[in-house]
């Protein structure tokens, strides 16, 4: 039997991408987001506006998608509570997060040199895509950002051989279904964002 009920979150399991942007000083920001759809070659991603990612995004116009596997989990939750904006909103600061100009670190994640645009990719990402920004628009207190693919970098380890396909029994990527991690199907660890956000996660908090 179905109920009516008024859902405060529609995440149903979407995979995690680190959004590598630059910052004003020239370095390298890295976010976490997963509100990403495909077509062809292009992408809309859903940022809030506040977010560094979103102000660097809209004054260079470029960035790389690099999309996490599973087993990056504890590298990705690492970076659920930091931002790389200096000033924080309000919501932001009573929802826990910090300021860390250093993601890299922060993550435990190796930058290697773009091709195309000048972020850094993420070295332990198997697929990562080096993008232009095409367009955005406002929706409530975000923006869609359309994004168009330019290169896309593939590991040979997630590779069909001889193809320019990804094989899907390979590539294990990171989800996020509602505010917990998800790999090859099973539950992984809850994300701090979950805690961040008072969001019932089903995965019991470690600390
Ligand atoms: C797994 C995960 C998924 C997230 N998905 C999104 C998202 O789709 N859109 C968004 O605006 N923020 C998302 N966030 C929150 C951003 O990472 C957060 O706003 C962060 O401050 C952005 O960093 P920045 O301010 O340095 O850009 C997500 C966080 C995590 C951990």
């Amino acid at each position: 039997m179905h109920s009516v009920v008024p859902l405060k979150v529609h995440y149903y399991g979407t995979p995690v991408v680190l959004v590598s942007s630059t910052n004003p000083d020239g370095s390298t920001n890295l976010a976490p987001m997963s509100s990403a759809w495909w077509l062809g070659q292009e992408a809309m991603l859903g940022l809030g506006a506040s977010s560094r990612t979103t102000q660097n995004l809209l004054r260079t116009e470029e960035c790389v998608l690099n999309l996490a596997p599973s087993t990056l989990v504890d590298h990705v939750d690492r970076l659920a509570l930091l931002t790389g904006a200096p000033e924080l909103s309000e919501h932001k600061r009573a929802t826990g997060y910090r300021y860390e100009p250093r993601k890299f670190e922060a993550a435990g994640l190796t930058p290697q040199p773009s091709e195309l645009v000048r972020p850094d990719r993420v070295l332990e990402c198997p697929i990562q895509l080096e993008c232009r920004v095409t367009g955005h628009l406002p929706i409530d207190s975000a923006r869609a950002i359309h994004v168009t693919v330019l290169r896309a970098h593939v590991d040979s380890s997630v590779r069909m051989l001889g193809t320019d396909y990804v094989d899907p029994l390979a590539w294990d990527p990171l989800i996020m279904k509602f505010c917990d991690f998800f790999g090859s199907g099973d539950a992984l660890i809850p994300s701090r964002l979950a805690a961040g956000w008072q969001m019932p996660g089903r995965l019991e908090q470690a600390s």
